[in-house]
């Protein structure tokens, strides 16, 4: 199997008044089709490597490689963002769902969806599809105030697969869970490893750690596996 992610001598400093060197020497190789816990201390560096592994930030120095794209240091932000709609799928801990649109619209966002523009009936279908996959057929025009959690939780995972994306990047996805809708998300994300989806999930929860195929450790901006 190829790598979908390839991180070679990564280092992040965030410049400022003050420089914060945050990521060292990160080398890291992730397998098309592989499932991998990202676990650590909080400050140790894990969403400032998914913001790079996910090019919503670019790393100071090293070579980000996805699948066979090499992506250069002076690529633009519109190619950046190009990549990034057509090949990642991004699940937060808090959601960050539009608090004005459906459960179905918001899944329709990544896909071009606005209030005032028409959207291609093959993009509802696939939204509703989407949705009933992950068991939400009967909460398609619900507004997220009117969802649980793990509904919107729910609602957020069908949205970061409407452009059936290969690599799914998951920043605590279970961190503002209970236990029971915690394991559903995480089974859904194990159901999308079998469909052969690369998978990087940022986790504190050990059970879920110890339940994907690899964990990956990093201190103070290092990986130790
Ligand atoms: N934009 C920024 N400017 C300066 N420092 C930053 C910036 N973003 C993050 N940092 C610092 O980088 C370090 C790593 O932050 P990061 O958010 O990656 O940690 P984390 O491992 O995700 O922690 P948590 O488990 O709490 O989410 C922290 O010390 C943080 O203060
Ligand atoms: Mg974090």
């Amino acid at each position: 199997m190829m790598n979908m992610i390839s991180l070679e001598n990564v280092e992040k400093v965030f410049i400022g008044k003050i420089n914060v060197p945050v990521l060292h020497e990160i080398n890291l190789f992730i397998k098309q089709g592989e499932m991998v816990a990202l676990k650590g201390p909080s400050g140790s560096g894990k969403s400032t490597l998914m913001n790079i592994i996910g090019l919503l930030d670019r790393p100071t120095a090293g070579t980000v490689t996805l699948g066979n794209e090499v992506i250069s240091l002076d690529m633009s932000d519109t190619k950046l963002a190009h990549l990034r709609s057509s090949k990642i799928g991004f699940v937060f801990q808090s959601f960050n769902l539009l608090p004005r649109l459906s459960a179905l619209e918001n899944v329709l966002v990544p896909a071009g969806y606005s209030p005032s523009k028409k959207n291609t009936s093959a993009n509802r279908t696939r939204a509703e599809k989407l949705l009933t996959s992950v068991g939400l057929n009967h909460r398609l025009n619900h507004k997220p105030n009117e969802l649980s959690g793990g509904e919107k939780q729910r609602v957020a995972i069908a949205r970061a697969l409407i452009n059936n994306p290969e690599l799914i990047l998951a920043d605590e996805p279970t961190g503002n869970l209970d236990s029971k809708s915690g394991a559903e998300v995480f089974d859904i994300f194990t159901d999308l490893k079998k469909e052969g989806k690369t998978i990087v999930i940022v986790t504190h929860d050990d059970h879920i750690a110890k339940s994907t195929q690899r964990i990956v450790n990093i201190r103070d901006g290092r990986i130790d596996e």
